[in-house]
């Protein structure tokens, strides 16, 4: 039988390179309040919510179940980070909606909005298929590094520092988007 070890195993989720921002507590509090919100202000009609991916997809999870309203969703695609961590200002459509939205109230939700470039660009080709109404849901809105000052969020879950962020979704190369709450990776360079 191997003898216990004494050193301390750090996990992905106890990585103590990861400085935690907002917990999965707060997560689940903000979710809460902003889908009691987007109920009550879409009353009487239906939704379609539009993921972009792939960083939205655990908050499109999550604030869905707290939407009470007939809804369906439908997935966008577009690239404009590849792996890198600064926008290209370049979009380019790689996976489009499966389903028209003509006549729609449309509310595109994202993970996080940085420049605002991406988002700008997928708001006006949603917006020219004749939509009843189009929106912005954001989780994270980091409106320091903002070029696009025009883009109106019009849900934010939490509005946060120009600092480089992951979990909930948000990914560094791929990585860390099953972390349950949202962090500050310290030294990038660290593995
Ligand atoms: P924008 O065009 O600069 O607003 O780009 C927004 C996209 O950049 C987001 O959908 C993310 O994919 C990515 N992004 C921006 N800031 C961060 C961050 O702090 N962490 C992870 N991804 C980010
Ligand atoms: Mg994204």
């Amino acid at each position: 039988m191997a003898a216990e070890s004494t050193q301390t195993a750090f996990t992905e989720f106890t990585n103590p390179n990861l400085e935690v921002l907002f917990s999965e507590q707060d997560i689940k509090q903000r979710i809460r309040e902003l889908g009691d919100q987007i109920t009550a202000d879409y009353a009487g009609k239906e939704l379609v919510l539009v993921g972009v991916l792939k960083g939205s997809c655990i908050f499109l999870a999550d604030i869905m179940r707290h939407i009470d309203l007939p809804l369906s969703i439908d997935f966008m695609s577009v690239s404009s980070y590849k792996d890198q961590m600064r926008s290209t200002g370049d979009v380019e459509i790689l996976k489009d909606l499966s389903n028209p939205i003509r006549d729609k109230h449309v509310l595109v939700v994202e993970d996080i909005i940085d420049t605002g470039l991406t988002l700008s660009r997928l708001l006006e080709i949603l917006g020219s298929r004749g939509v009843a109404s189009i929106k912005l849901a954001s989780f994270l809105d980091k409106p320091e590094p903002r070029i696009k000052k025009e883009l109106v969020v019009d849900y934010t879950g939490f509005v946060i520092p120009n600092k480089f962020v992951v979990g909930y979704g948000l990914d560094a190369a791929g990585r860390y988007r099953n972390l349950p709450f949202i962090a500050v990776v310290k030294d990038p360079s660290a593995a």
